[in-house]
């Protein structure tokens, strides 16, 4: 367990790169008040924030640390979020503005409501401007009262941004009570959404519990629909060995949670569960207006919809398989960029070093064969370590020759391939899939 721990923590240096679309970023607007702290890490914790920064002509009602402890504390972080988008009005208001309200009162949306959470006028900020120039806030959930202040102007970016304090944190009625932690059955979450095929490989592989491991610290999910396992177009992965079905897995989430609006705001690749020293493994984000398109460099796959986001999770089912490039042996994208005369190899690879693991691939039926042949069939055979012993790996010295540590390729008919890295960690590795495996099988 330890060395899954391990597993995890190495793969959470390859994490998400999130860049920003519009000009203003929350988070170094509050940095320069040290009374927002506490708010402005909430707001990076939740991915608020990355919320904030793509959307223009929005205001933010901010809390000193003091009430956020007040009312924030000991809350689960799902909730924070919930509780704080409600401070987040789809409208630019500033001070003027604020003080000269057609009719003394206004009814704003917040980004609550845009959850689908928001209940009985919940996602809505009711603004009244009332006697002696002082202007009210309070939700516009049924029998709330105008129980917050303004306080000040914090920062204002006419009319991209504004930042406001207010006195107290508007309650919205019912934000406060699902409490509950998390508690996330992620199979069957899969089976009742329609990605039966996906839900049954993740747990027969083990994957599931790397998800699992990984989940406390942020993860991402993209489960392809049963259709998607059906396409085609589909290389017919199914004599993959153990390994290389288990990096396709891992290939399918991200170390980190990425709830929709951050997912619109990613720029760069970003590194998936299978991304390794050796090989990247990771995802480009496409997005045309709300709509998000993940491209593994073989191909696309459309995001269909959101099945849960709940800080710290998210899963959204996608409409492929992503298939990383240069995974199957025979694609065009294939050509393993690998400098000849290259550096020390690179420590390696944690999940998809080959693994000796008597455990036999476990694809049973659900996975359809690709009923039109595709070109880039893999002649893929058992793992290429064939002792059945754990620790065979260490025994046979690293070979100078070559610097690549084969990890996705399934064309590496020569078995010495995988000891080519550092030796030790392999060996940690096999020990550590291994008996994951056989934990599953029993
Ligand atoms: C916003 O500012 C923070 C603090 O300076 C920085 O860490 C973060 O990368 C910035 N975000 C974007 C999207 O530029
Ligand atoms: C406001 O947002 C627009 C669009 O993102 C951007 O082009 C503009 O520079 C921003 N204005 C300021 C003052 O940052
Ligand atoms: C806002 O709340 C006040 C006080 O409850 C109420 O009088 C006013 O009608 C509300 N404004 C709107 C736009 O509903
Ligand atoms: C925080 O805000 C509250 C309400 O406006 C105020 O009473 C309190 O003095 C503030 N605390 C600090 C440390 O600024
Ligand atoms: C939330 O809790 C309050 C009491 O704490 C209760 O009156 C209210 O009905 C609850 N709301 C929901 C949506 O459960
Ligand atoms: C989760 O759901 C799956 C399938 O619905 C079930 O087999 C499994 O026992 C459940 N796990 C827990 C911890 O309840
Ligand atoms: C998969 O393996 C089976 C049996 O091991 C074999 O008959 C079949 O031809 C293989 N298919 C491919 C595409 O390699
Ligand atoms: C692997 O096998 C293929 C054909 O099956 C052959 O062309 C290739 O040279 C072999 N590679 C090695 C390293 O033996
Ligand atoms: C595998 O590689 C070793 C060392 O590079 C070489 O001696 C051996 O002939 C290769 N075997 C095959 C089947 O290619």
């Amino acid at each position: 367990m330890a060395t899954l721990r391990l597993i995890i923590i190495l793969t959470l240096s390859f994490t998400a790169t999130v860049i920003s679309v519009t000009g203003h970023n929350i988070t170094e607007i509050l940095n320069e008040f040290p009374s927002y702290t506490s708010f402005n890490n909430y707001l990076t914790q939740t991915k608020l924030n990355d919320e904030i920064n793509r959307r223009e002509t929005i205001t933010v009602l901010v809390f000193n640390d003091t009430v956020v402890s007040e009312y924030l504390s000991g809350l689960d972080i799902s909730v924070v979020k919930n509780a704080l988008s409600v401070h987040v009005l789809l409208d630019y208001f500033d001070l003027p503005k604020l003080q000269t309200i057609g009719g003394g009162s206004v009814m704003t949306t917040t980004l609550f409501q845009t959850t689908g959470e928001a209940e009985n006028g919940a996602g809505f900020v009711n603004i009244t401007d009332l006697v002696a120039g002082k202007v009210g806030f309070g939700s516009g959930g049924s029998g709330s009262k105008l129980n917050a202040l303004f306080s000040r102007s914090v920062k204002q970016i006419p009319y991209n941004i504004s930042v406001i304090e207010i006195t107290s944190p508007i309650i919205a009625p019912g934000v406060l009570n699902r409490s509950q932690p998390l508690d996330v059955n992620i199979s069957s979450l899969l089976e009742k959404s329609g990605c039966k095929t996906f839900a049954k490989l993740i747990s027969d592989t083990g994957v599931l519990q790397i998800y699992e491991t990984t989940e406390p610290r942020g993860l991402t999910v993209f489960a392809p629909s049963d259709a998607a396992f059906n396409a085609a177009s589909l290389p017919d992965f199914k004599n993959l060995s153990n390994n290389d079905l288990i990096s396709l897995l891992l290939y399918h989430a991200l170390p980190v949670y990425v709830p929709k609006g951050s997912l619109l705001t990613v720029k760069n690749p970003i590194g998936t569960l299978a991304t390794n020293q050796v090989q990247k493994f990771d995802l480009t984000v496409r997005t045309n207006g709300d709509s998000v398109t993940l491209d593994s460099g073989v191909d696309n796959s459309h995001v269909e919809s959101t099945l849960l986001d709940k800080v710290p999770l998210s899963i959204f089912k996608i409409d492929h398989v992503l298939i990383p490039a240069g995974f199957f042996p025979h694609s065009p994208e294939s050509a393993p960029v690998k400098s000849p005369e290259s550096s020390p190899p690179a420590p390696v690879v944690p999940i998809t070093a080959p693994v000796s693991t008597p455990v036999q691939v476990p694809v049973h039926g659900p996975v359809a064969a690709s009923p039109a042949p595709v070109a880039r069939n893999s002649p893929v055979k058992s793992p290429p370590v064939s002792s059945p012993t754990t620790s065979s790996p260490v025994a046979g010295p690293a070979p100078a020759d070559s610097p690549d540590a084969d990890t996705g390729n399934n064309d590496n008919n020569n078995s010495s391939g995988g000891v080519k890295a550092s030796v030790m960690f392999l060996a940690l590795v096999t020990v550590a899939v291994s008996g994951m495996i056989s934990s599953v099988f029993g």
